[in-house]
């Protein structure tokens, strides 16, 4: 593929191994693990087949890694995290990973990292059932936290979620250019969480208002930048990749960053892509075919990867106010190995 985000050295990609980057916490992360795998237990053999289920399809567990890497390298002396900070990376993942099943009935999606959804595997009731049981065991993390302003924080992140899937719903093949529209849906449905995650450990710490200021935007903007990385792999990854199909965004009608580099061309490339948007042949498999030719081919791919570069390097600049630790060392690697997934 061009424009690929990899420096194309072999050690580099290795190094940038999600187990490797977040060995500084592997002991915090195998509490976050075991607090999912028993605290989740329910009376119920159902519900915990329910659970199992969704919690086996095995995400890489970003988020939590990164509730434990900001909250060392922020902590006095870089000492051990209270339980309070496992709570914390716990709660996010299970926000995360609710928000994940609702999605799937939203989206009708038959496949979540490979494995069969609820929603397909069950049904769209017990879906949403079982999306609201995690973010139930959230709310418990929460409150176990006491602090008043994370408890807003992530009120904030339930708010946006619900808001970005929204603003998508009511965009679906919209061909005006709106990057701000954009930008402001990614931050909803994936920056917000990011950014929550990052800045409430410095919260628990006691941290100053600028390490705390520069962590949420770390996390802001390192979300934004995961975000477009996404929106380009469904472009430009196999399906078998993905887990799902590929150009599935463009064939929901969900215009995102490579779309909107053709789109504001406002050329003849831009017209005919206009059209098999505008006339739903994207929802046919060789209208999308062809739309992923023209965003491959067009420029639309490289542009994209730009895009996701400059976020990328203004989450890495916050860095610098945490002093040097191989806790810093990971999040800035972090970054880098969020844009290697372009390959
Ligand atoms: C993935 O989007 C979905 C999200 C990032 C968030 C979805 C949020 C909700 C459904 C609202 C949650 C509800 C409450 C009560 C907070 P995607 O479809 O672009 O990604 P995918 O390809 O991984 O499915
Ligand atoms: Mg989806």
């Amino acid at each position: 593929m061009t424009g690929t985000l990899s420096s194309g050295h072999s050690e580099t990609t290795k190094a940038l191994e999600l187990p490797a980057l977040l060995e500084p916490v592997t002991a915090e992360m195998q509490l976050v693990e075991q607090w999912l795998q028993s605290n989740l237990v329910d009376d119920s053999a159902f519900v915990a087949t329910l659970l199992t289920q969704v919690f086996q399809s095995g995400g890489k567990r970003i988020r939590p890694g990164l509730v434990l890497l900001t909250s060392r390298a922020s902590a006095p002396g870089f000492g051990e995290l209270s339980p309070r900070h496992i709570i914390l990376a716990v709660l996010t993942e299970l926000i995360h990973t609710a928000s994940l099943v609702h999605d799937d009935v939203i989206d009708r999606a038959a496949l979540r990292r490979g494995q069969e959804t609820v929603n397909r595997k069950w049904s769209d009731k017990l879906a949403v059932l079982v999306g609201d049981l995690l973010f139930a065991q959230a709310s418990i993390c929460l409150a176990r936290l006491m602090n008043p302003a994370i408890v807003g924080i992530y009120g904030q992140v339930l708010g946006d979620l619900c808001a970005g899937e929204i603003k998508q719903m009511n965009q679906q093949f919209a061909c005006q250019v709106d990057w701000d529209g954009y930008l402001r849906k990614s931050v909803c449905k994936t920056a917000s969480l990011f950014s929550a995650g990052c800045h409430s450990g410095p919260i628990l710490n006691g941290c100053g208002d600028e390490v705390v200021a520069a962590m949420k935007s770390y996390g802001t903007n390192l979300g934004i930048c995961f975000q477009i990385v996404d929106d380009l792999l469904d472009v430009t990854a196999t399906s078998e990749e993905l887990g799902k199909p590929a150009g599935g965004d463009l064939a929901q009608g969900i215009i995102t960053a490579p779309a909107l580099f053709i789109l504001e061309r406002k050329d003849e490339v831009a017209s005919s892509f206009e059209r098999l948007i505008k006339e739903r042949a994207v929802c046919q498999p060789e209208g999308i075919a062809e739309a992923l030719q023209i965003m491959k081919s067009q420029g639309g791919v490289e542009q994209t990867v730009k895009l996701a570069r400059d976020y990328a390097k203004k989450s890495k600049d916050e860095l610098r106010c945490l002093k040097p630790s191989q806790f810093r060392d990971s999040l800035e690697s972090i970054v880098d190995y969020l844009l290697l997934r372009t390959r």
